[in-house]
């Protein structure tokens, strides 16, 4: 089968990503982010988010188009996510990518997000071929997913899921409650830097042996969003003042050991030696390092995609199409929406 030349539309959450793909070949990544936007509100606000797609969505096309040096009349099929994600911003996406496949008569593919994600990998053009069955990790503002891979086009299980914040969030979050500003993943990994990571130790969600059987593959971080909150207000209660380096590198520690333990569980159970990372939380040095190294002494291997690949972008959506072009899926019809709680 011919190498299929697609352009893959996101807009699940903030960012309004553009990408195009020949293939396993990546031609272009464009990505237009609202973060300003909802940095006074400290979190994604969905309205605004959907309102900057649509402004952002048509400029986005087009400079995916230049810097790839294709024409809109060369494409083979149009990609979009599906779900999940914030309604309003979804359908933005569906709505521009609908139109485009109508009126250039092409087919067009709706795909799932969080495997948009693992897909992500297929474009790294240093990596070998990724590997099945493979466990995935994707840790974002907007998701904190534990997945089986067997196939990507066919056969992809959730495992397990946060039941509240995702870790971004939580790191978000917290980052607020320490003056942080937004986004506070950044902000906390610096705090963090000249902390010490044993000082105070916070709660790991559903790690105990009864969560462990129940929830072995789930998270939680409110709980330990609320535990650093009480920590900070005893603290000032106290009149003593606040540790921000030791309170953020405590709190790093806790997210980081609790996924890694996780991720690394659910491959031992599934006899399965590789693990694949993705998401934005993926720029934290200290998840990376915790995860190479505990996975070494495990005989995993970890797979970490560039980093402009693991957040969130059109790219990775346009790669997981070609991989359904190319294993002969048909494409969807024009029925379909948006779908905030898409399964994978
Ligand atoms: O995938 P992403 O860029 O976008 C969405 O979730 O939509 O992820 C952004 C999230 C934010 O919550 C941000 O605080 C977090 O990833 N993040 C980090 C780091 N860099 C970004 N969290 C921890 N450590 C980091 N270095
Ligand atoms: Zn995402």
């Amino acid at each position: 089968r011919a190498e299929p030349l697609i352009l893959g539309i996101e807009t699940s959450c903030d960012e309004t990503g553009i990408g195009i793909v020949r293939g396993r070949t990546l031609l272009s990544n464009t990505i237009a982010s609202s973060m300003d936007e909802h940095a006074r509100y400290g979190g994604v606000v969905p309205e605004v988010a959907a309102r900057a797609h649509l402004e952002a969505l048509e400029p986005a096309i087009r400079a995916a188009l230049a810097e790839s040096g294709v024409a809109l009349s060369d494409l083979d099929a149009v990609a979009v996510t599906s779900g999940p994600g914030l309604a309003g911003a979804l359908m933005v996406g569906v709505g521009a990518a609908k139109s485009l496949a109508v009126s250039l008569d092409r087919p067009l593919y709706a795909v799932n997000h969080l495997v948009g994600h693992i897909a992500a990998d297929i474009l790294d053009a240093d990596a070998p071929p990724l590997e099945y069955p493979t466990v995935a990790l994707l840790v974002s503002g907007g998701h904190t997913s534990l997945l089986l891979v067997r196939d990507l086009t066919s056969d992809v299980e959730l495992l397990g899921e946060t039941m509240d914040d995702a870790a971004g969030e939580a790191f978000d979050k917290v980052a607020r409650l320490l003056g942080l500003p937004y986004p506070g993943g950044p902000e906390i990994d610096r705090a963090a830097a000249a902390g010490d990571p044993g000082a105070i130790r916070f709660p790991r969600g559903l790690s105990r042996a009864s969560d462990m059987a129940d929830h072995r593959y789930d998270f939680s971080f409110s709980g330990l969003k609320t535990a650093v909150a009480r920590w900070i207000e005893q603290r000032e209660a106290a009149g003593e003042p606040v540790p921000v380096a030791d309170v953020a590198a405590g709190f790093r520690e806790a997210v980081v050991d609790v996924l890694v333990t996780k991720a690394l569980a659910a491959c031992r159970d599934h006899g399965v030696p590789r693990l694949l990372l993705g998401g934005g939380v993926i720029a934290n040095r200290r998840l990376r390092d915790v995860a190479l190294e505990r996975a070494a002494a495990e005989g995993v291997t970890v797979r970490i995609p560039p980093l402009s690949l693991c957040t969130d972008n059109g790219a990775m959506i346009a790669a997981l199409a070609a991989e359904l072009v190319m294993s002969g899926r048909r494409p969807s019809t024009l029925r379909f929406g948006a779908d905030s709680t898409l399964p994978v």
